[in-house]
């Protein structure tokens, strides 16, 4: 049992505090908190970045076998509802197609979630319009298979 991101748990408790009085779920926060996917992938078969109109950026780092995505990663540099999102959008696609993948919508990271700040929601936004530019750029450059 080998957890690297053990941190304060007395700062960890007083940010779960504040990002719960912000309106994030307890599994929101827990994304954020411990980023389970953050960072890159060095063998990588795609790498997309796109930064939203509030000047956030991510990146998506998509490892595939044929047409499953066997990893993914995502680096942010932003909010937590960005992180939280990026994070569960990383649990909805592992292991799936590519056209699953492309047919997640912000509602279904949403669920995931299950609750981030209404002012969030655009985060959401980012993490999936990442992951869908990813997977075109993908497919521009290796032909589309079907
Ligand atoms: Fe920019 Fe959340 S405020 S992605």
């Amino acid at each position: 049992m080998n957890h690297e991101q053990i941190t304060d748990p007395a700062a960890t408790a007083g940010l779960q505090d504040m990002l719960a009085s912000s309106g994030y779920s307890e599994k929101a926060i827990n994304y954020y908190i411990q980023k389970p996917y953050m960072g890159s992938i060095s063998d990588a078969d795609q790498v997309s970045d796109m930064t939203g109109s509030c000047g956030d950026t991510m990146s998506i780092y998509l490892k595939l076998d044929g047409d499953i995505i066997t990893d993914a990663r995502y680096q942010v540099l932003g909010c937590a509802g960005a992180i939280s999102a990026a994070m569960a959008a990383v649990d909805l696609i592992k292991g799936k197609t590519m056209d699953y993948a492309r047919n997640l919508n912000d509602g279904d990271v949403f669920k995931v979630l299950e609750e981030i700040p209404e002012k969030k929601h655009h985060c959401i936004q980012l993490a999936v319009k990442t992951l869908h530019k990813a997977l075109d750029e993908y497919e521009n450059a290796n032909g589309n298979g079907n």
